[in-house]
């Protein structure tokens, strides 16, 4: 079987006939009595940046860790760029940058030190790894605090060598949790800025974040989760054309409300 499946899928999309990089099929997780993600069927296309949004414990993360083969389905059919998250996760694992939602750094050491740490898990070395730690720094704005350890960083400072630590391979698919939570609002200006740069470039982003209007400026298409489940998933401006409103903020709340109202639930299941 060739190893280089990228963008050999022949499965193509509907309506843009861009390639399909990444199908989920009915994909279910259960942690004990909870069903965090419930019977989820999407198809994420090349060079998209696409979001999931939804209230705390929708399954959003959970998602996402199976995306990264960390967490394994239940049930259900994930294939990214043609291999099998179950069968096939070393492959995958080389193609994907994950930011986590918890940081994931090593608090005693400096933030080029970490850097260097995952270049080194990803084969990275020698003049190669120097060049992509700078490259990554520069992207995150944190060449100058790069030496000092993480424990003296600020949060912000800490996210930012977070979604640094993702970049490093050149990852064809980035899936970032959360990425700018506790981020300045110039830092996440810039860190924006670059993620539409990074798009613009052919990179494809699985993103998420309870801030609606970040979501607005830099997803092509958007998912709403609650409780597991996809209630909505179209472009954005689809779905604000559809609901009548131009503030996606306003559609996000209506469709999870009106879907509390129909389940009978209260707040969320967290
Ligand atoms: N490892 C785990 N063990 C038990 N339950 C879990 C685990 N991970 C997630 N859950 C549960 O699964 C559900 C979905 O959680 P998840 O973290 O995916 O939600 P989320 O949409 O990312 O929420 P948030 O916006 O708060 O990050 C929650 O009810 C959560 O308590
Ligand atoms: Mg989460």
């Amino acid at each position: 079987m060739p190893r280089d499946k990228l963008l050999t899928s022949n499965v193509l999309s509907k309506q843009s006939e861009i390639p399909v990089l990444i199908s989920i099929r009915q994909v279910t997780k259960k942690f004990g009595r909870i069903t965090a993600v419930d019977g989820v069927t999407i198809d994420i296309y090349k060079d998209e940046i696409f979001g999931l949004v939804g209230p705390n414990g929708a399954g959003k993360s959970t998602l996402v860790s199976m995306l990264t083969t960390l967490t394994k389905p239940d049930s259900g059919e994930i294939v990214i760029s043609g291999f099998s998250v179950l069968d096939e996760a070393p492959s995958i694992r080389k193609m994907i940058g994950f930011v986590p939602q918890d940081i994931a750094l090593y608090p005693t050491l400096s933030g080029y030190d970490n850097l260097k740490f995952w270049g080194g898990l990803y084969g990275l070395k020698g003049k190669l790894l120097k060049e992509r730690i700078d490259e990554a720094l520069s992207f995150v704005a944190m060449n100058d605090r790069a030496r000092d350890k993480v424990n003296e960083y600020s949060g912000g400072m800490k996210r930012r060598i977070n979604i640094a630590a993702a970049l490093l391979h050149h990852p064809v698919i980035l899936l970032m949790d959360e990425p700018t939570v506790g981020v300045d609002i110039i830092s996440r200006h810039y860190i924006i800025d670059a993620i539409k740069n990074l798009k613009n470039k052919g990179q494809t982003i699985i993103y998420t974040s309870h801030d609606i209007e970040e979501m607005e400026l830099v997803c092509d298409r958007i998912a709403i989760m609650n409780a597991g489940r996809i209630l909505k998933c179209d472009r954005v401006d689809s779905l604000k054309k559809e609901a009548g409103t131009k503030s996606l903020k306003d559609v996000v709340l209506e469709v999870i409300l009106s879907d509390n109202r129909k389940s009978g639930s209260k707040l969320n299941r967290v």
